[in-house]
């Protein structure tokens, strides 16, 4: 088996200048850094997606597809975190880092614009647990009233409502989907059935973690508005994976985490608030200049105290990477590179099992599988130690391995993963 392509650091950033220019002094090395050319236009061959591989600091030989769970930044996101870091290491004073208070702001139109929301709508949190976090404890319920959740929701949106729960008498429900469903129709109508006239809430992710099932948001977040019910949609599977458009979309609540398929800085995150729903959403947590926080939409939902700087600033860095290629052009590659793996998985081990839908419409970028006879527990260690295949190891119901590849891999890269997967569970 020979490992894909090993990175060669092409040198020449191509029209790099829009992102050079907001960048700090020095962050850019030559030679050091590449930028792929404009996705929207380019002939999206995969010699477009080698170079948008050489754009990341990855090990070389590792075939990384673990997205679900952590994203490497591209080397303009980590040099920007880098260089903010050490100038404000060497200058904490006020006045040096006064210039933060307009990088974060443009890094919440950034996201805002990523999103399709308005920067008031807006707060930078830390990451999906605390945006979830938030949500969960700032609506009023009370006993008699319902929260609907999907049963394959992430612990922050699921353990927590419980807690709540426990302590205000308010119900929570929990609603199963049709496994590996192909039909956004049957997802729908499993929401839909459970509906009551006291469900106040229906929370879900987006893209689950433990299926890679896609609920069709738009379709459920217009019943659940036209019932009266408020919805938090969870982002982290998609956000930076899909093309996301809240207000189309017309959820209430979007939370997301920059580290994930965003590629952006570590710890930092989206909370997206409806403007409408600000009023109805009680921020948790009060800090320092609370009064301006509340005049400023959902900036009332960031009061944590000191922030890592160099972060929050870097968040805009990463929305003008994603716009570089296009969001609508990441989309289609997820979607293209994960068919690609679950096919070339299918041919090559037919008695395959997928947690998974085959088709686009109901999957996005993460794919569950597991092969009946198999110890996938060790195929998963196996898979990263001997062959550099990064995925996650997945017990419980939807037991086996997942791979959650990005614009980082290469169709050389499924082929190879695939190869190394037929290997370690033979
Ligand atoms: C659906 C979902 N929600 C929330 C989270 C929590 O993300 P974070 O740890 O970045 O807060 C995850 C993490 O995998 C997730 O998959």
């Amino acid at each position: 088996m020979t490992h894909p392509d090993r990175r060669t650091f092409i040198s020449h950033a191509f029209g790099a200048g829009a992102l050079f220019a907001a960048t700090p002094a020095n962050a850019m090395t030559p030679g050091r850094v590449l930028l792929p050319p404009k996705g929207h236009g380019a002939v999206l061959d995969e010699a477009y997606w080698g170079l948008v591989k050489e754009s990341f600091p990855l090990s070389p030989g590792l075939v990384l597809m673990n997205a679900a769970n952590l994203c490497p930044s591209p080397f303009v996101v980590q040099e920007a975190v880098f260089e903010w870091t050490r100038d404000v290491d060497a200058d904490a004073s006020f006045q040096n880092r006064a210039k933060f208070s307009s990088l974060q702001e443009a890094s919440r139109e950034a996201v805002a614009r990523h999103i399709g929301a308005d920067p008031e709508e807006i707060a930078l949190t830390r990451n999906t647990s605390e945006g979830n976090n938030t949500v969960v404890s700032g609506l009023e319920l009370t006993a008699g009233d319902e929260v609907l959740l999907w049963d394959q929701n992430h612990p922050t949106n699921s353990t927590s409502w419980d807690e709540r729960a426990s302590v205000e008498g308010f119900e929570v429900r929990r609603i199963s989907t049709p496994p590996a469903s192909e039909s956004p129709g049957e997802l729908i109508d499993a929401f839909q059935d459970a509906i009551t006239n006291r469900t106040k809430a229906l929370a879900f992710s987006h893209v689950s973690n433990a299926t890679g099932v896609r609920i069709p948001a738009a379709e459920l977040c217009g019943l659940a508005r036209s019932r009266g019910i408020l919805t938090l949609l969870d982002g982290a599977q998609s956000c930076g994976a899909l093309n996301i458009d809240v207000h189309e979309i017309g959820c209430d609540f979007y939370t997301a985490s920059s580290h994930k398929w965003l590629m952006g800085p570590k710890e930092a995150g989206i909370l997206y608030v409806r403007a409408e729903t600000i009023d109805r959403l009680r921020a948790s947590d009060v800090g320092v200049g609370w009064s301006r926080a509340l005049e400023g939409g959902a900036r009332k939902y960031e009061s944590l105290g000191q922030r890592d700087d160099a972060c929050v600033a870097a968040i805009e860095k990463t929305v003008v990477f994603h716009e570089r290629i296009g969001a609508d052009v990441i989309e289609a590659r997820l979607l293209e590179i994960t068919r690609a793996l679950k096919a070339g998985l299918r041919e090559r081990i037919p008695t395959v099992e997928f947690h998974t839908p085959m088709g686009d419409e109901t999957s996005s970028g993460v794919m569950v599988f597991r092969v009946p006879g198999a110890d996938m527990s060790a195929a998963y260690q196996t898979l990263y130690s001997e062959h550099r295949v990064g995925g996650a190891g997945r017990g419980g119901e939807f037991d086996g391995i997942r791979l959650s590849p990005h614009i980082y891999n290469t169709l050389a890269d499924v082929d190879y993963a695939i190869d190394a997967i037929a290997e370690v569970t033979a």
